[in-house]
């Protein structure tokens, strides 16, 4: 995964990038020997179970088990990849980047990519321009007839791709090559010829946190097909990862929920009338990387899709993923059907504000209700029933006597038959725990890692032992002898665990380094050498055992050395107590 970058620069970009500041400017962290702790930013908590551990330089969650080194932790948190978050760790610290010559492919990519951002941005212009040019003229009045200001066309870069459209050609004029804007997806081909993507649409570009085009989406005039062109996938662009407005969203400050929407137009329109903090996914349907990506503007999303039957199907599915991904989600209901544009412009502002929103599990209890015939017994007991799962996610005790006391009113039961329901209901755990989870428990499980041998490694992972006094053959693990020949060869941990394919590794391996070694060097010592004396204790042991039960199985000509291997294991272990 390194390959990129060399590892001796990589080496000083972690030295420079100091783990506990860097982290320091995220979560607020309180020192504790060498390590430090705070709230895991990966999972909800109340109590510290996040810790940072300056003298390895790694973190480590006792919770959910997130863990790494510090470039791992940008990566997370900023949704970053490996090769983004070295850059951005880099430019912080104004340390060069190595020259990357030596990987033609990634330069490529990494062209490629820059390109495409640049072609874009050009594109966004010229379609900006034309909107206020005879070749925009319809376009610019169906916007005004939808009610936009002049201002907020400015605030998001609106344009009009024209009918006779010439955009592709522009931008070749301007240096770009036919491949780039095929791959941008500013053009198409067709038969060996190339033409514009959009024509006589209304452009809205995809801008992200950090300003870059990474496409557009094109609203057809009136009713033509389809209603939205969305720039497909491409080197710079993945749906899955991105929201239409996150630049906007990464300047506003202080929000307290972030808007969820669902289309480009309701996006705009709140913003023409002063709500902050919306943003809409990309024409598809909410993904987890997404609900993340929101969670890092705001403690809760609040989900505001069209109130139709498609828009409240949507929403059961976004408080499914925000749920598993723990970022606290609530529901803007519209009334009569209305889209959050069209109610704002109906309503105004106030009216927008003045909207409750609604838990999760009210939501659902509401959509439920529907579903049953109320005025009947079957009905009511359906609707209970179904509610007690809902309920099981339940964490807070008072909100859910709130939930009990309601359902309780509507469907006649006791209240305490009711929590027995909700503590029988068979179909859902009590509360969803993030997915990454139960693999990580597995890995650790699997690894089957001793408690010595794992001490022994995190002692020796402080870099404060001899080099000679522990060497791999001391492990029976194998995963525990790589690891030890590793840090003998002088990997610092925190490279090594950057080294790991997945989390399923780094979790492995934080798990084994976080055993506490926060004590003085004779200290250290000491504990290396009861870890020693303790597995060379065990290995002898074993073979003994082995031995034993092989003997009456031995040929007669081999007894007699095996007797005598026996007899020395004897002696070496009572010389041992
Ligand atoms: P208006 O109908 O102009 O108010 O647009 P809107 O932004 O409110 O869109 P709507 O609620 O109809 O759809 C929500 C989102 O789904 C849009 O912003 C697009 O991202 C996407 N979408 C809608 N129609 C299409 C389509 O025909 N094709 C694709 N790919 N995406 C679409
Ligand atoms: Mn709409």
């Amino acid at each position: 995964m390194a390959g990129r970058f060399p590892n001796q620069w990589l080496d000083e970009l972690r030295q420079r990038a100091d783990i506990v500041s860097v982290i320091g400017s995220y979560v607020q962290l309180k020192k504790n020997g060498h390590r430090y702790s705070g709230l895991c930013p990966f999972h909800n908590e109340t109590a510290p179970s996040f810790s940072v551990d300056s003298q390895k330089q790694f973190y480590y969650c006792f919770g959910c088990k997130a863990s790494g080194s510090v470039i791992q932790f940008i990566m997370d948190i900023e949704h970053l990849t490996f090769p983004e978050a070295v850059e951005y760790l880099a430019n912080q610290l104004h340390l060069p980047l190595p020259e990357m010559q030596n990987d033609p492919a990634y330069e490529k990519r990494r062209s490629l990519k820059e390109r495409i951002y640049l072609a874009n941005k050009a594109a966004a212009r010229l379609y900006h321009q034309y909107l206020w040019q005879a070749e925009g003229a319809e376009i610019l009045q169906y916007l005004k007839k939808r009610g936009l200001s002049d201002g907020v066309i400015r605030r998001f870069g609106i344009g009009a791709a024209p009918g006779r459209p010439d955009v592709g050609k522009k931008l070749m004029d301007e240096g770009f090559t036919k491949e780039e804007l095929l791959s941008a997806g500013l053009m198409m081909e067709r038969e060996g010829r190339a033409f514009d993507m959009f024509r006589n649409r209304a452009m809205f570009p995809i801008i992200d946190a950090y300003g870059n085009v990474l496409g557009f989406g094109g609203r057809a005039m009136g009713d033509a097909m389809p209603k939205y062109l969305n720039t497909s996938d491409t080197p710079a662009f993945n749906k899955r990862y991105n929201v239409f407005a996150a630049n906007l969203l990464r300047k506003a400050r202080g929000l307290t929920r972030v808007i969820l929407v669902e289309g480009y137009m309701d996006v705009v329109a709140l913003s023409q009338y002063g709500v902050e903090g919306v943003a809409a996914t990309l024409g598809t349907a909410l993904t987890p990387e997404q609900a993340r990506l929101l969670s890092r503007y705001a403690p809760e999303v609040h989900i505001a899709y069209d109130g139709d039957k498609a828009g409240q199907k949507a929403i059961l599915k976004g408080l499914d993923i925000l749920e598993e991904a723990n970022v606290p989600a609530k529901v803007l209901d519209f009334p009569g059907g209305l889209d959050p544009d069209e109610f704002i412009r109906q309503e105004g502002l106030e009216a927008f504000q003045a909207l409750k929103p609604i838990s999760g599990v009210y939501y659902r209890m509401l959509r439920e209700k529907e579903k049953h015939d109320m005025s009947t017994e079957e009905g009511r007991t359906a609707y209970a029933k179904a509610c007690a799962t809902f309920l099981q996610k339940v964490k807070e005790p008072v909100d859910l006597e709130n939930y009990l006391k309601r359902l309780s009113l509507e469907t006649g039961f006791d209240r305490e038959v009711l929590l027995q329901q909700v503590g029988i209901t068979p179909s859902r755990p009590v509360t969803t725990a993030p997915k990454r989870d139960s693999f990580r428990q597995k890995a650790r499980e699997a690894s089957g890692v001793d408690w010595t041998g794992r001490t022994l490694l995190a002692v020796l992972a402080t870099g404060k032992l001899p080099k000679d006094s522990v060497s791999p053959e001391d492990f029976d693990d194998p995963t525990l002898r790589s690891l030890c020949q590793d840090l003998l060869a002088g990997e610092s941990p925190a490279a090594l665990m950057e080294r790991q394919p997945d989390e399923r590794g780094r979790a492995a391996i934080g798990d084994i380094l976080s055993i506490n070694t926060d004590m003085d060097d004779d200290g250290l010592m000491q504990m290396a050498k009861d870890c020693l004396k303790k597995l060379r204790r065990a290995r002898l042991e074993n073979e003994l055992d082995k031995l034993q039960t092989s003997l009456p199985n031995l040929l007669p000509e081999d007894q007699p050395k095996a007797m005598q291997r026996a007899l020395e294991l004897t002696r070496l272990l009572s010389e041992q107590k």
